[in-house]
C-alpha cells in the first residue's frame, strides 16, 4: 500500500482542476460601489485618507458611475456632504438636497442599468456629527426615527431603489418601512446596516464626509466590538422589522460575525469592506509593501466565504476591471 492514500494536493495539480475544486467566487456584480458628493464645489476634491476617491460634484459623480458601469458595477451607494449643516440635520431630506440631486441625475443618465442605494443617516448632516437629534449629550432615539422618516421618503422620491440606514437607531428599519409604505413606496427596499460596530477603521470616511462628531463617540448606539451573538440579535430584529438585506460592518476584523448572520438569518448578507480597510491596503501598496491586486483578491474572496453574498467596498471599480485578469495572479 502507497501513503498516503488521501492526496488533496492531487487537486491542485492543474489550472482546471483548481478551477473546478474552487468554492467561492467573485463577479463585478457582487460589489457596491460607495460614492461621496458634495453640494456647493465646482471641482471634485480628492480625499487624503483615501487615495484615488474624491468629494464628488454631481458632474464627476456621474462619470464615475459610468467608468464602474463598465466594468460591470451596478450597483452604487451614495454619501452626501451638504453646503449647510444644523443640529436637526435638514438638509438630509431636503428635496433639493445633495443626494436627493444625485439621485435624479444618476437615474437620468443610467436609467434601470444602475442600481441607486442611498445611505440614510444624520451624522453628515448635523453639526454635531452624531446620527440623530441630541438630547443634552444623548442621541435620542424616537425623535430620530421621525427624521429618519422624512430622509427615506425622500430619497424614495428622487429615485433610490434601496434605502440603507446606517444609524443604528433602535426601530430605525420598521419606521422607514411603515413610512414608505404609506408614502406609495412599498416597491424600495431596505439594505439595514444591522450589526454596524463602533469602529476605529470609519476614521477615512469622517474625513471624507465631514463626519467626526464633536463631541463624545458613537458607543452609545453603535455596537461593542466584543460582541457577536448580540449582531445576530440585531440582525434577526432587523428582519422582523422588514429589512431585505442584513449588512455586518466593518468586514475584516469581524468575519466571524459575517459567517454567525449567514447562518442564522435567510435573507441575503452583506458586508461593508469600510474605510479604514481600504486606506490599509493603499498605503502599504503605494509603499511597495504588498502586491495590491493578489491582495485585494484574497480580501474579497475572504469577505465571500465568510457568507457575505455582496460586498460594500471603495476598491469596486478597481478589482471590477481586474477579475477577469485573476487567473493570471497565479
Ligand atoms: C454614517 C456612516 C459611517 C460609515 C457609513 N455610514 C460612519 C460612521 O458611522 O461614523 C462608515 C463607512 C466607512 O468607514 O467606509 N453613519
Amino acid at each position: 500500500m502507497t501513503f498516503p492514500t488521501q492526496r488533496p494536493r492531487r487537486l491542485r495539480s492543474r489550472p482546471a482542476l483548481r478551477r473546478l475544486a474552487r468554492e467561492t467566487w467573485l463577479a463585478p456584480e457582487d460589489l457596491i460601489y460607495p460614492l461621496f458628493v458634495r453640494d456647493a464645489i465646482d471641482e471634485p476634491r480628492p480625499i487624503e485618507a483615501m487615495p484615488g476617491h474624491q468629494q464628488h460634484t454631481i458632474e464627476s459623480l456621474t462619470r464615475e458611475a459610468e467608468a464602474a458601469l463598465k466594468v460591470g458595477v451596478r450597483s452604487f451607494v451614495l454619501f452626501g456632504i451638504p453646503a449647510q449643516k444644523d443640529a436637526q440635520g435638514s438638509e438630509a431630506w431636503a428635496e433639493n438636497g445633495i443626494v436627493q440631486r444625485a439621485l435624479g441625475h444618476l437615474r437620468e443618465a443610467f436609467g434601470a442599468d444602475a442600481l441607486l442605494i442611498a445611505d440614510l443617516c444624520l451624522c453628515e448632516y448635523t453639526d454635531h456629527g452624531h446620527c440623530g437629534v441630541l438630547e443634552g449629550e444623548t442621541v435620542a432615539n424616537d425623535p430620530t426615527l421621525e427624521l429618519y422618516q422624512r430622509i427615506a421618503v425622500a430619497q424614495a422620491a428622487a429615485g433610490a431603489d434601496v434605502i440603507a440606514p446606517s444609524g443604528m437607531m433602535d426601530g430605525q428599519v420598521g419606521a422607514i418601512r411603515s413610512a414608505l409604505d404609506r408614502q406609495g413606496y412599498a416597491d424600495r427596499a431596505i439594505l439595514a446596516y444591522a450589526a454596524k460596530y463602533a469602529s476605529a477603521f470609519y476614521g477615512p470616511f469622517r474625513e471624507a464626509a465631514g463626519s467626526a462628531p464633536r463631541m463624545g463617540d458613537r458607543r452609545g448606539y453603535q455596537m461593542d466590538p466584543g460582541n457577536a451573538r448580540e449582531a445576530v440579535r440585531e440582525a434577526r430584529l432587523d428582519i422582523e422589522e422588514g429589512a431585505d438585506i442584513v449588512m455586518v460592518k466593518p468586514a475584516l476584523a469581524y468575519l466571524d460575525v459575517i459567517r454567525a448572520v449567514a447562518d442564522t438569518t435567510d435573507v441575503p448578507v452583506a458586508a461593508y469592506n469600510v474605510s479604514g480597510e481600504y486606506s490599509m491596503v493603499k498605503a502599504a501598496a503605494l509603499h511597495g509593501w504588498i502586491d495590491e491586486r493578489r491582495v485585494l483578491r484574497e480580501i474579497l474572496l475572504g469577505i465571500r466565504r465568510a457568507g457575505a453574498q455582496m460586498i460594500l467596498t471603495y476598491h469596486a471599480k478597481q478589482v471590477a476591471a481586474d477579475i477577469p485578469c485573476w487567473d493570471e495572479l497565479g
